[in-house]
């Protein structure tokens, strides 16, 4: 079988362990992945116990005491703390979400916290997010309208609003496109899960005029072509949407305009 290795400069190595705290008596360790593109050193494990006696029930409320309390120099994003805005995705204990919706007390043992795989980090567990919105900005998503603008909004039966159901919730988090293989191989080309769930969302829309346009844009063997259908999408996103769906329908659509 073939065995990869990181370069050495990429190997993650043992990091600092810092002190539980004083008159704690129930820690959690947390090891956490810290990168610095400044130090010019390679990225490491640091170790933090955290007191739960005294820390709220979700990994951001832990990554917050963490930076609050024991380390100021750890880098994280964070905004809503709701689970709406998608900018605390990360990969805990092996698997991607959301650090705001993701209670400690179901990880077992000690947690492990990483960026979001395959992506390139700017610092700690701060991903580079640039190709994604790239990615995002390609599939134009906003309304496109051909005829002239009615004096009102632009209506939409009942029916027709439903079928965005499943598809506006999405809070390009990036959790999906991240655990897909297809996209850890080809993300260079391939759109991936969320980009290609929102791609959908646009082309059932029954206000938008550019369908054939859109489709257009999807017809290529990578930006759209590249899912096999593996699944791991659907089971990584934190708000229960199913972007491989998304993507069967979409080639459904592409098979439909051809006959
Ligand atoms: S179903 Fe498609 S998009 Fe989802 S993980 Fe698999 S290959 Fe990726
Ligand atoms: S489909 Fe789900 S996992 Fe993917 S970006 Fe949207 S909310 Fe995140
Ligand atoms: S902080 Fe907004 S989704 Fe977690």
């Amino acid at each position: 079988m073939a065995e990869f290795s990181l370069p050495a400069h990429s190997k993650i190595k043992k990091g600092t362990v810092h002190p539980k705290p004083e008159g704690a008596s129930n820690t959690k360790a947390f090891h956490v992945y810290r990168w610095n593109p400044d130090d010019g050193e390679n990225p490491h494990m640091d170790t933090y116990h955290v007191d739960m006696d005294n820390c709220g029930p979700m990994v951001l409320d832990a990554l917050i005491k963490i930076k609050n309390e024991m380390d100021p120099t750890l880098t994280f994003r964070r905004s809503c703390r709701e689970g709406v805005c998608g900018s605390c995705s990360m990969n805990i204990d092996g698997t991607n979400g959301l650090a705001c919706t993701s209670a400690i007390e179901d990880v077992k043992g000690d947690v492990k916290i990483t960026p979001l795989p395959h992506m390139e980090v700017i610092k700690d567990l701060v991903p580079d997010f640039k190709h994604f919105y790239a990615q995002y900005a390609s599939i134009k998503p906003w309304m496109q309208t051909q005829t002239p603008a009615p004096t009102k909004e632009r209506l939409q039966a009942r029916d027709d609003r439903e079928k965005l159901d499943g598809l506006y919730e999405c809070i390009l988090c990036a959790c999906c496109s991240t655990s897909c293989p297809s996209y850890w191989w080809n993300g260079d080309k391939y759109l991936g899960p969320a980009v290609l769930l929102q791609a959908y969302r646009w082309l059932v829309d029954s206000r938008d005029e550019m369908t054939g346009e859109r489709l257009d844009n999807l017809e290529d063997p990578f930006r759209l072509y590249r899912c096999h259908t593996i699944m791991n999408c659907a089971n990584a996103c934190p708000k229960g949407l199913n972007p491989a769906k998304a993507i069967a329908e979409t080639k459904k659509m592409m098979l439909e305009r051809q006959v």
